[in-house]
């Protein structure tokens, strides 16, 4: 217990799966967590579930891919909190299954938004709201930012992306003596409403090809990643920055 306590957290994407477990568990190891998304109803229905358990939680709507927004829930989270200790750059939008010469210039272009443009503000905001007191960002890439798949070149180029972009603002905060831990993570295919998604666009036979990748033949659970992100925002990882934590049930093993 109390490995965040006293912490204050931002996580994108808390309304949700990997984002929603992450928000769960910093709460009960005593961090007061602001969850950010685009799903209000279900925004609220966590922070009820959280404060119901005895955790400290609040939810704004805030869409990652707008520079306003940024700015507008860090100026609500300093003035409400006085200072973010830890960021987790979480939204992000699947897609899939589109052969590269079908890629609608659309597609492509709304899934750096959310997945890279969205991350990219995270950490310009994040940095500028931690610089004096020091912080933890932790941005969410995927087996994909490390790998290809086929029928995935938009998502797979974003989680790339983010996986880079990562370790150079890791290391630009250690050359700048900015007291500022960025590291990436890197989750297998889990169980959360985007896979499903997926398989319910693939059908059974996604689902089969899915669980057949699988080393382990099963999916993650959200917990799963949200124990990872947990290590990394705490004093635990304090000499851990620039660095990939896959967490994949041996995919990236092969
Ligand atoms: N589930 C997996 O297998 C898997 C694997 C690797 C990486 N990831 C990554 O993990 C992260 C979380 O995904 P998940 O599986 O929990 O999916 P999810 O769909 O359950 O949650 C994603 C959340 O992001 C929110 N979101 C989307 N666009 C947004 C925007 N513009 N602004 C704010 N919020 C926005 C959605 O509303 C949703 O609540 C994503 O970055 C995803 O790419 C997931």
């Amino acid at each position: 217990m109390g490995r965040v306590a006293d912490k204050i957290a931002l996580i994108t994407g808390g309304a949700s799966g990997i984002g929603r477990a992450t928000a769960e568990l910093m709460a009960q190891e005593g961090a007061t967590v602001v969850l950010s998304d685009l799903q209000d109803a279900a925004g609220d229905e966590a922070v009820a579930a959280i404060t119901a358990a005895g955790g400290q939680a609040q939810y704004h709507h805030h869409d990652v891919t707008d520079e306003a927004d940024w700015k507008k829930i860090l100026a609500t989270v300093l003035g409400d909190h006085g200072r973010l200790d830890i960021l987790v750059n979480n939204a992000g939008v699947g897609g899939g299954g589109v052969p590269v010469e079908e890629i609608p210039l659309e597609l492509w272009r709304d899934t750096m938004a959310v997945n890279l443009d969205g991350v990219f503000l995270g950490v310009k905001h994040g940095v500028a709201a931690m610089k004096e007191l020091g912080g933890v960002i932790i941005n969410t890439s995927s087996i994909l930012g490390v790998v290809g798949l086929p029928l995935t070149a938009a998502y797979t180029a974003s989680k790339g992306g983010v996986r880079l972009l990562t370790k150079a603002v890791a290391i630009e905060c250690a050359a700048r003596g900015l007291n500022i831990r960025v590291n990436s993570v890197h989750p297998g295919f889990i169980d959360t409403p985007m896979v499903g998604g997926a398989i319910q666009r693939g059908g059974p036979a996604r689902r089969e090809a899915i669980l057949r990748s699988q080393p382990t033949g099963e999916m993650g659970q959200p917990s799963d990643i949200a124990e990872g992100i947990l290590y990394l925002a705490s004093d635990a990882a304090k000499f851990v920055t620039g660095s990939e934590l896959v967490i994949d049930g041996g995919y990236l093993a092969r």
